[in-house]
């Protein structure tokens, strides 16, 4: 029988055709901006679609899983997915698929980016030759710190906390210490690894990086008090999701130098930033860019269509997310 897909909005052109070699019909949301919850119910219910491909930014939940019923996989055009409700899914039967392992690199790279921007103070540099401020060599002319050496804290030993971990240790020297819900003795054997409780790790860390899932059981894992036990030196990242730093609370320590600073490329309340973190210095902001490789969206592509194929000639998706 044709299966009949819904894409939210363009993706590249490889998992596209592996879809439509096995003749099914593909239809592309047409927004380049996300479309707003009304758009996709509206456009849902008018066909009888067997797979949905959501983006991160579409809020999947039973009004929509209710608006195409006959729609049993969603299969996520990302590695993070807590824009969708897994528990109201698992109750229909819909299967629920990311894109596990895609952005690694990228994100790590992207991770290790923002610590060396910070210590090397490139953006603050950037921006003064830009305004046309520069004035010739100057000794104490943003004195930055090193990389090199600094201990480093992993919260989150996934795929992606594993890559900094291993880029730092190997490139850098930097001694790493972890936290996770269980040790990961291939991070202890290849980095040198140390597993410590969070407080332990907020407190001798230089620079923290976030590679946690947002659930509720991370959502602002990072608070005040976290904050306060961090060294006045010290740097936070996050790549991961927002939410997983309490903003209000980020940006009061910054305000106060209880930290030094942040690297932040996802925002609590995406995409609007909390009051302030713009103005502060040592804050380098990317827009939720650190997968955005096009060898990337290319591998999420062609994870997303594979998933839906094998749903639906055996089965069995092949990264079906479990609660
Ligand atoms: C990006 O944030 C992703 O989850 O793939
Ligand atoms: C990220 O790509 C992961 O697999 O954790």
């Amino acid at each position: 029988m044709n299966k009949l897909i819904y894409i939210t909005r363009n993706i590249p052109e490889n998992g596209i055709k592996i879809l439509r070699e096995k003749g099914y019909e593909v239809d592309i949301g047409e927004n380049v901006d996300k479309p707003t919850k009304e758009e996709l119910i509206s456009v849902l219910s008018n066909k009888k679609y067997d797979a949905v491909v959501p983006f991160l930014t579409d809020p999947i939940d039973k009004d929509i899983f209710e608006s195409c019923p006959t729609a049993k996989i969603f299969a996520q055009y990302a590695v993070g997915f807590d824009n969708i409700d897994i528990s109201e899914a698992q109750k229909r039967g819909i299967v629920v698929t990311n894109t596990p392992g895609s952005s690694s690199l990228a994100v790590a790279e992207h991770a290790v980016a923002l610590m060396l921007t910070l210590t090397t103070r490139t953006m603050e540099g950037d921006l003064y030759m830009r305004a046309g401020k520069y004035k010739g060599w100057s000794p104490d002319l943003f004195v930055g710190t090193d990389l090199s050496g600094k201990t480093i804290g992993i919260v989150g030993s996934g795929a992606i906390g594993f890559q900094v971990a291993s880029m730092l240790h190997h490139g850098f020297n930097c001694p790493i210490l972890y936290t996770d819900i269980i040790p990961n003795s291939l991070l202890e054997e290849s980095c040198g690894a140390v597993f410590v409780d969070k407080e332990t790790l907020f407190k001798n860390s230089d620079i923290v990086s976030l590679h946690v899932p947002l659930l509720p059981s991370t959502h602002h894992l990072v608070n005040k008090e976290l904050l306060s036990k961090m060294k006045p030196t010290a740097f936070i990242i996050n790549t991961s999701r927002g939410p997983v730093i309490d903003e209000i609370a980020l940006v009061d320590a910054l305000k106060r130098d209880v930290i030094r600073g942040a690297g932040l490329d996802v925002f609590e309340f995406e995409p609007n930033l909390t009051a302030e973190l713009n103005t502060l210095p040592d804050v380098v902001l990317t827009p939720h860019i650190a997968s955005a490789r096009e060898s990337v969206r290319r591998k999420m592509a062609e994870i997303v269509a594979n998933n839906i194929v094998s749903f639906f000639e055996t089965g069995k998706a092949l990264n079906e997310i479990k609660k």
